[in-house]
């Protein structure tokens, strides 16, 4: 026992080699995944008369006390298994012995078998994603409506760059999440097809039904090709890749909040919470959580660059590389649901200190760009000209140490006959007009622009897009809950407790 596959050997695994081997310890978490993979496997086996009703009857039974005891916690996986698959058939022909057990893997290779379990997983592992993506845009999009009206500095090369609003941030990466989610959502869809009866990679010539597994197990279809199927991992490339793309986003967002919290910025007060202190300095409040998720994502794209490269040089078929891209997937997986569920709290409990935002704003010279281009529409100045001649009059005020509420339509007019030899006339309405925010906004009028007219229609289309994505996710989640609820029928009615032992 727990050697069940080893006939065609004469020695026993040494110790030392069994637990290099076994990858028994991560494929706890495709536990019961495979074990409903072998339900529908046997039930469909009974279907097209391969095993009596009684067998199926035994080996479901068996196969539903080990879930129990699994779920109560007293399941011990050992690495003289060389995986879950060994441990699990190991489990069944153990309780209900060789002659009946025996029949279980019918039909079937671990090959098929493992790829199976990983999709079935990443599947609810992806919709568990879905649904914090969901609850994470909403935050951001609360957050937009508290602050449509609240003016702060955009940066570019992290100097200030134009004036915009905090609202138009929020939807920023709102936008790029709902891009993930689409990713995602594609990708689940890839994922979504039974592998399950490509044998070991050239069929088998057992008369199984894999259109019938597909369905017991909520997939979409089968993934034909049973070379394909048993082969092939670019869903794991897929995913892991769309998760680092992910995590890029939060980290850039992460970084953001980490200077904003700064004494420097002080544009947002992270909850006590989320922060962490110093050993040393009494005065640290330090943002720990977003520090750490900017550091996980660099753990996210190591992983995808374990998945290529392990991937990479493989002979078509199975070779055991590929137990080893389980972890680094389901590790990204894991860092990706934490991140998430971190900062959707702490983007909607951070405080946000306008007065600081506006006082940066009213400091600083970034209405320039604002002005040269209402000089180049209302007098006689291309927009390089004007460029030249709001450049020259930023730098001198600078240096004169004079406020940008100092400007006055007059210097405008001096400097433009001093630098271009050309007479204006500045009227110092126009001084008003990029002096005020609220002014500054509303002219910026282009669509994805930060004029509140543009920034509230922004809005409601997310809401509505964020229905929409809530609308995959529904979809998607109630196809494979109805399975689960079929399969957990079906195993139900086969398995008479009256047939155990
Ligand atoms: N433990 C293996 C894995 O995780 C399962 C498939 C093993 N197949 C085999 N032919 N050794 O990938």
């Amino acid at each position: 026992v727990g050697y069940l596959y080893r006939s065609r050997l004469t020695d026993k695994a040494l110790e030392k080699i069994s637990n290099f081997i076994s990858s028994i310890k991560e494929d706890e978490r495709i536990f019961e995944e495979d074990i409903d993979g072998t339900e529908a496997h046997d039930i469909m086996l009974y279907e097209q008369g391969l095993i009596t009703r009684q067998e199926l009857g035994k080996i479901l039974s068996s196969l539903e006390k080990l879930r129990l005891e699994k779920r109560k916690g007293s399941v011990k996986l050992d690495s003289k298994y060389e995986d879950i698959h060994e441990f699990i058939e190991n489990y069944v022909i153990t309780d209900v012995g060789l002659e009946v057990g025996g029949k279980l893997h019918t039909g079937r290779s671990r090959n098929d078998q493992v790829v199976l379990d990983v999709r079935m997983n990443l599947r609810s592992d992806l919709l568990d994603i879905f649904g914090l993506l969901i609850a994470f845009i909403e935050t951001l999009l609360k957050r937009g409506e508290e602050h449509k009206e609240s003016p702060m500095m955009f940066y570019t090369h992290t100097q200030q760059a134009q004036i915009g609003s905090l609202s138009h941030y929020f939807i920023a990466y709102a936008d790029g999440r709902l891009r993930d989610f689409k990713r995602l959502r594609d990708c689940y869809d890839r994922v979504n097809l039974s592998p399950l009866g490509a044998g070991p990679i050239g069929g088998t010539s057992i008369t199984i039904n894999r259109k019938r597994t597909a369905s017991l197990l909520g997939f979409n279809g089968v993934l034909e090709n049973s070379i394909d199927a048993v082969s092939s991992r670019d869903f794991i490339l897929e995913a892991v890749s769309a998760l680092a793309v992910l995590m890029s986003g939060l980290s850039r967002l992460t970084e953001d909040l980490i200077l904003w919290s700064s004494a420097e910025f002080r544009y947002i007060e992270i909850d006590d919470k989320y922060a962490s202190v110093s050993s040393i300095m009494p005065h640290k409040k330090n943002p720990n959580v977003l520090e750490l998720i900017r550091g996980k994502t660099g753990k996210v794209y190591g992983n995808l660059i374990s998945v290529l490269s392990i991937i990479k040089g493989l002979p078509t078929g199975y070779s055991s590389d590929l137990q080893e891209t389980k972890p680094p997937l389901w590790d990204s997986i894991d860092l990706v649901k934490n991140s998430l569920e971190v900062l959707i709290d702490l983007i909607d409990t951070f405080k946000v200190n306008t007065e600081r935002m506006a006082e940066i704003i009213s400091d600083s010279y970034a209405f320039a760009v604002d002005l040269a281009e209402i000089l180049s529409q209302n007098v006689d100045l291309s927009f390089r000209e004007a460029h030249m001649v709001v450049g020259n009059i930023v730098r001198e005020m600078i240096s004169l140490g004079k406020k940008p509420s100092d400007l006055q339509a007059e210097t405008i007019e001096k400097v433009a006959e001093k630098i271009l030899g050309k007479k204006i006339n500045v009227d110092n309405s126009l001084i008003r007009d990029v002096t005020d925010v609220k002014r500054i906004l509303s002219k910026r009028q282009t669509i994805g622009g930060p004029s509140s007219k543009e920034v509230e229609r922004m809005l409601q289309n997310r809401k509505e897009l964020l229905r929409e994505c809530n609308k995959e996710l529904y979809v998607r989640k109630k196809y494979l809950d109805q399975a689960k609820i079929r399969l957990a029928e079906t195993v139900k009615k086969y398995s008479s407790s009256r047939s155990t032992r």
